[in-house]
């Protein structure tokens, strides 16, 4: 039997939940309102930004992207989101990371309105992330990951997780979730850097390992408890002279070695990638009211 965690079929799922919430908010004359922007012209961006737009569109969302210059100064783009924070239409607002070098990413997500704040990204949410406040919105990539173990069947209480990266945007927030006293977490939450010693040693004990570290291929099968469940966030540009572009993606966890040795496995394509685009999406629908 197979032993990978298909995310696209999880991801169909919550997209299907979500049509239908959809039709309920339009039934009360509610259309879910859903703005990106983008700065500059970071090729996986773009593409990133035109997946969720046509997703969202698919779904009956109002959606569109605001695609700014690369040389914007950071007081426009903070001025264009102040007038987005007003304006009735957007019910959810992203601005697409990376941002431009010139541009302080933190002062960005805190000028965006907690409440169409659907990255999760606000000081509000973070914090209410951390006190287990289930009115803020969790980030996408890291919520999603929770759905996929959830819909998977995992054990999660009481379950012994390694996250490989300490990242706002997936290893911060992973560990804030599984951490939680609760139904769906109660984990005993490990997180791993640059800075720590023997990683290795950490993922042999893990029942969930969860790599967002963006080390290619960093997770090799000695590194893998048997059994364990492994999740794979990483997105990884590499090298590579035999194919057309001349590179290819690939996750942080070196797949063919450790898929045999794992209980679960993401594959990467197809793995933690399409849940990140459902969850901005039901984000959004709550957002809207529904
Ligand atoms: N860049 C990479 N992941 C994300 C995400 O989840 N949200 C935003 N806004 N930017 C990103």
């Amino acid at each position: 039997m197979s032993n990978l965690i298909d995310g696209r079929a999880i991801a169909a799922q919550i997209h299907s939940e979500t049509g239908q919430r959809v039709a309920a908010l339009k039934a009360r004359g509610v259309v879910p309102g859903l703005v990106f922007i983008r700065v500059g012209e970071d090729p996986a961006s773009q593409v990133y930004v035109s997946m969720k737009e046509k997703r969202a569109e698919e779904l009956g969302f109002h959606s569109q992207t605001l695609v700014l210059p690369e040389t914007t100064r950071q007081e426009g783009l903070l001025e264009l989101i102040r007038s987005l924070n007003t304006d009735s239409r957007w019910h959810g607002i992203l601005v697409q990371a990376p941002l431009p070098r010139h541009m302080d990413q933190a002062v960005v997500f805190a000028e965006v309105s907690p409440a169409k704040d659907v990255d999760g990204f606000h000081p509000l949410n973070v914090g209410k992330l951390m006190l287990g406040d289930p009115t803020g919105f969790v980030p996408c990539t890291p919520g999603g990951v929770h759905e996929l173990l959830i819909r998977s069947g995992v054990t999660l209480d009481g379950a012994e997780v390694v996250v490989l990266g300490r990242g706002n945007i997936v290893g911060k927030p992973m560990a804030s979730i599984l951490v939680q006293k609760g139904r769906h977490a109660n984990c005993t939450v490990t997180v791993c850097h640059s800075g720590t010693c023997d990683i290795a040693a950490h993922c042999r004990r893990a029942d969930i390992l969860i790599a967002a570290m963006g080390v290619p291929e960093f997770v090799k099968a000695d590194m893998v408890k048997p059994g364990a469940t492994v999740i794979d966030v990483g997105v990884n540009r590499v090298p590579h002279p035999t194919s057309r572009m001349g590179t290819r993606l690939v996750g942080d966890v070196a797949f063919a070695e450790v898929q045999p040795k794992a209980g679960l496995i993401t594959p990467n394509p197809g793995g933690v990638g399409p849940m990140t685009i459902a969850m901005l999406l039901s984000n959004t629908v709550r957002a809207a009211g529904g």
